[in-house]
C-alpha cells in the first residue's frame, strides 16, 4: 500500500505506463488476447487469489485465444478510477465495491443501507441467489459494464484512533467513508463528519490525523496495514457492502456463448475460492491484530449504533424507488429468519 501521495501517484504512473507498454506488445506476434483485470486489494487478500482460480480455469480453457493478466493494489488507480478504465474498453474487468457503483446505477445504494440484512447468513444467501442478483448486475448496462459474480468483503466497524464504545463518542469525529452518497448520509445519520475518500488514501489520512477513524471489515486492518495507525475497533456491524467483479459490456457481448459460459463458470469458481479464503483470513487477522498489532476489539450494543440510523431507510426509499423491490425482498427473507 502506498504510504504518501507521492508514492501513490508515482505507482498508478508506473501502472499506467505498464499498461501501455503491455498493450503495445499484445499486437506484435502474440494472437493471445490480453485480458485485463484491476482491483484495489493487495497480492494475498482473498479477492486476489479468487482472481487467480478465474485466471486459471479461464486459460486452461482457453488459453490458446486468451491469458488474463491481473493488476492488485490500485496501481492502475482507485476504485473509482478503474471502473471509468473498464466502461472505456481500456481494461476489461475490475473489482469494485458496490459504494462505487451508486453513481452508475442507483440500485446499487441497497447495499450502503445500514442494517439491511439481519445476519452474515443472510447476506450471502441473497448475494448466492443468481435469479434475484442478474436484475442487479445488469443494472449498468447502459453504463456499459455488467457484474458478472460478488465478493464477500464482510462486515463493516468502525476502527478509530480512540475507542468508540457507543453512537455518542462518534459525534464530530471526523471518519472516512467510501464515495458513495448513502455511506455520507449513514455518517451524519451517527453524527459524525462523513470524509469520503479513496481507500488507498485512508491509512495517510488516519496516521496524520487528517481523519480520526474509518469503518471496515478486519482485513483492512492487517491486509491494509491500518491496524498499525488505529488502534480500536468496535463491532457495531453496521453494513455489509460486497465487492462486484464487473466487466466491460462490449467484451462480454463479443464473447461465443461457449466462452461467454466459461467466463461464467470461471467467475463463480473465483467467488468460492474467495468466499473459503474470506473465512480463513478474518479470524487470521483478528489473531494478528490484536496480538501483534496491539488493536483493542470492543463488542459494543449493536442495538444502540442501529437506533440512530434506521430511520434512514424509510428515507431512502423514499428518495429512490429503484431499491424498494429488492428492499421488500430482503426483509421478507430477514422475517422468515426471525420466525424459524
Ligand atoms: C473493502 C472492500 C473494497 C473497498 C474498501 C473501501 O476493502 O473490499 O472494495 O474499496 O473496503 O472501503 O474502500
Amino acid at each position: 500500500m502506498a504510504k504518501n501521495k507521492f508514492s501513490k501517484y508515482a505507482a498508478v504512473f508506473a501502472g499506467l505506463v505498464l499498461l501501455t507498454v503491455l498493450t503495445g506488445c499484445a499486437g506484435q506476434g502474440e494472437s493471445r488476447r490480453i485480458i485485463r483485470i484491476a482491483h484495489g486489494q493487495s497480492e494475498t487478500h482473498p479477492e486476489h487469489l479468487g482472481l487467480l482460480a478465474f485466471k486459471e480455469y479461464v486459460e486452461e480453457k482457453l488459453g490458446d485465444k486468451y491469458e488474463i493478466q491481473i493488476f492488485p493494489n490500485e496501481i492502475l488507480g482507485s476504485a473509482q478510477k478503474a471502473i471509468e478504465l473498464t466502461q472505456t474498453g481500456a481494461i476489461d474487468f475490475v473489482v469494485a465495491g458496490t459504494a462505487n457503483l451508486e453513481t452508475f446505477a442507483d440500485v446499487y445504494e441497497i447495499f450502503s443501507m445500514p442494517y439491511l440484512f439481519d445476519s452474515p447468513e443472510i447476506y450471502e444467501s441473497v448475494m448466492n441467489d443468481k435469479d434475484y442478483m442478474k436484475n442487479i448486475y445488469e443494472s449498468t448496462d447502459e453504463a456499459g459494464f455488467e457484474a458478472l459474480t460478488w465478493y464477500n468483503a464482510g462486515t463493516r466497524n468502525f476502527y478509530a484512533k480512540k475507542p468508540i464504545y457507543a453512537p455518542e463518542d462518534l459525534k464530530g469525529q471526523k471518519i472516512r467513508v467510501q464515495q458513495s452518497p448513502a455511506s455520507v448520509k449513514m455518517m451524519q445519520a451517527f453524527g459524525a463528519a462523513a470524509s469520503p475518500m479513496s481507500f488507498g488514501e485512508v491509512y495517510t489520512a488516519i496516521q496524520q490525523g487528517v481523519i480520526e477513524g474509518a469503518e471496515n471489515n478486519e482485513l483492512a486492518l492487517t491486509n491494509n496495514k491500518h491496524g498499525e495507525v488505529a488502534k480500536y475497533y468496535s463491532y457495531d456491524q453496521h453494513q455489509m457492502v460486497p465487492d462486484m467483479l464487473i466487466g466491460n459490456l462490449k467484451f462480454l457481448e463479443g464473447l461465443t456463448e461457449e466462452e461467454r459460459k466459461i467466463f461464467e463458470e470461471a467467475a463463480d469458481i473465483s467467488t468460492q475460492t474467495e468466499q473459503e479464503k474470506w473465512a480463513e483470513q478474518i479470524e487470521e487477522a483478528k489473531n494478528i491484530a490484536e496480538n501483534q498489532m496491539g488493536v483493542e476489539f470492543i463488542e459494543v450494543d449493536v442495538d444502540a449504533f442501529k437506533e440512530k440510523v434506521l430511520p434512514l431507510h424509510e428515507e431512502m426509499l423514499e428518495k429512490n424507488e429503484d431499491i424498494r423491490d429488492f428492499y421488500e425482498y430482503i426483509q421478507e427473507i430477514n422475517e422468515k429468519a426471525a420466525e424459524d
